[in-house]
Order: structure tokens, then sequence, then C-alpha cells
């Protein structure tokens, strides 16, 4: 009889796949409002056959080495793999899947919504206009930047940056530059993107659209240096991961006015804020909404269902990582 353990609640798309075609698993899902701690992890996964987790659970290789050899499969409900040592988990023969694909639209439409909301001021009108501070229209009243026709930098050019590409190009004629390792030709042929370095594509953008995966290399690839090379007038939107960002750098670049805002969904610390981050007016902060939408959640959990169903079953899985 196979245990699974599932990290967080999740939405019962999932569990009934699981329950249906594998009738006699034990499933245990965290009964808690809160994420387990990696002893806690630890404690409720031993003896498990698949975990299912998110990406706040550090699935380190202390972690895969405690659950081994029983463990055979952890399906993460993220896209993101940067909380999973995948190296160890080769090396163990654990499978690791993710869920791409399902979460690009919705993840695509948080960083549009973000470029919108920063440069239209709309977080900061909403509240005025709570606050009882609107007196009337004027000229001169909260008067932000224009998005149409202002040129795009998109930073990794996956599924996500293609979909916040293909946005601001078809729906705003954004001139899109993208910084990638090779040249992409779908982007210079559909959307006319133009290749770019990074300090070329920071220089030159009025908005930055991060959507590069978390990795030693990128950790901080946006820093005090970056930031200086951006326009005053430019925004900066990260959807992909926190620590792609120095947020310290970035409060005092947003405080000194060195950029004119960001629109943020993940954080260096998630859940904390770097100081003086949320005491900033040009800056929206979103609790990180990317996937956040019924269908994405529910097909996340549908894929990692089927990703512990196939290996549970002797099967390949789809969206194999490691
Ligand atoms: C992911 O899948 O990596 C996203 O950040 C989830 O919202």
């Amino acid at each position: 009889m196979p245990d699974i353990l599932i990290t967080r609640a999740v939405p019962d798309a999932a569990l009934a796949l699981l329950r249906s075609a594998l009738p006699d698993a034990k499933i245990a899902v965290n009964p808690h409002d809160r994420n387990l701690s990696h002893a806690e992890i630890v404690a409720a996964a031993s003896g498990a056959d698949a975990l299912i987790c998110t990406l706040a659970d550090p699935v380190d290789e202390n972690l895969l080495r405690a659950l081994s050899p029983k463990l055979r499969v952890v399906a993460t409900y993220a896209v993101g793999v940067n909380n999973i040592a995948l190296a160890t988990a080769r090396e163990l023969g654990i499978a690791v899947c993710n869920t791409p694909d399902v979460l690009t639209d919705a993840t695509a439409e948080v960083a549009v919504g973000l470029m919108l909301a920063c440069a239209r001021r709309m977080v900061e009108g909403d509240t005025v206009t709570r606050q009882g501070k609107f007196s009337g229209w004027a000229p001169m009243f909260m008067r932000g930047h224009g998005v149409y026709g202002k040129t795009v930098g998109i930073v990794g050019a996956g599924r996500i940056g293609k979909r916040v590409a293909e946005t601001m190009r078809l729906g705003f004629s954004c001139p899109i530059l993208y910084h990638a390792r090779t040249a992409r030709s779908d982007w210079e042929s559909e959307l006319q993107a133009e290749q770019a370095g990074l300090d070329d594509l920071l220089a030159r953008s009025d908005f930055v659209s991060l959507h590069c995966p978390l990795t030693p290399q990128t950790k901080h690839l946006i820093d005090a240096a970056a930031l200086a090379r951006m326009k005053p007038t430019a925004f900066l939107i990260n959807t992909a991961r926190g620590p792609v960002v120095d947020e310290s750098a970035l409060v005092a670049a947003l405080r000194d006015g060195r950029i004119a805002g960001a629109g943020l969904d993940v954080y260096e610390q998630e859940p904390a804020l770097a100081p003086g981050l949320a005491a900033l007016e040009n800056v929206v902060l979103l609790p990180h909404l990317g996937s956040a939408t019924h269908e994405a959640r529910d097909e996340m959990g549908r894929m990692c269902a089927r990703a512990v169903i196939a290996v549970l079953t002797g099967q390949e899985p789809a969206h194999r990582v490691a």
C-alpha cells in the first residue's frame, strides 16, 4: 500500500485522481494552514513512497537522504525547482516532476498586470480613492507613465517570458528585447524581438520583466549595478523568484528614485520583505499570486497526481526534471 504525503492542502481535483488510480494508497495531507518545517516533513514523510511538495518546502539533500530508499517520487506543485536538490535526487534514483505549461498564462497575466498597475499607479489610486482623497478630476492629478509602445525587456526566454512578450507586443505594440543564452528565431520572426545583452537590455527597456529560473548564476542578477543601468523612468517586474533581485539594493534604488518603480510577486526571503520595501509608494507588492487561478492550480494538482501515479505504477512520468 503506497504512502503519499502532500505538504499543503490542494484542490480536490488532485486528490480525486490519486484516489481513483491508487485506491489503496494512504494519503496524508498537512492539516495545518502553514508550511511544515524541514523536521516536520521528514517526520511526516518517513516511510512515504511519494511526496507532493510546494515551492516553499526545502527538499534538500538531507531530506532526500532521510527519505531514501523508500521515496520514489517528488512532485512539486510549481514549475520552479530551485528548492529541490536535483543532483541528490538523481543520485538516489528519486524522480522529480514539476508542473510546466499550465501556469504560463496565469503567471504572464500577473506580470502584465504589474506593469499596468505600476505605470498607471492603480494600487496607489485605489488607496487614495478609498481614503476619500479623490477630490475630483484635475489635469495634474496622479499622472503615471503610458504603457503603449514602450520597450519591454524580457530576461529569460522561456514559456512565461514568451507569453508576456506576446501580450505586450500584440496588445500594446511594445518593441521587445530579450536576454537569453541563445538566439530565439521564433521570438524574432513572430514578435520582431531583438536579442540583447543584459546591460543593453537594462539600459534600453521601459519595463524589465524577469522570467529566468533561480540558479547560482541568476542569484542577484539584478543587483545595485544592474539597477543603476536602468532608465530613471523604468519599472522592474519580478514574477520569477525573489533572490534573482538583490532586494535591499532595490529598496535603495526605489527610495532614491533611481528607477521609477517596481512590481513584485516574489521576495528574496519570502514571505518576509526587505526592510523599507513596504513603506515605499512606487512599488506594487503581491503575495506570490503568479499561478493562483482556479484553472492553473487545479491543473497543477492534477499534474502532480499524474506524476505520482505514473512513478508508483512503474511508468515514466510526463514532466520529469530529475
Ligand atoms: C512556480 O510554479 O514556480 C510559481 O512560482 C508558482 O506560483
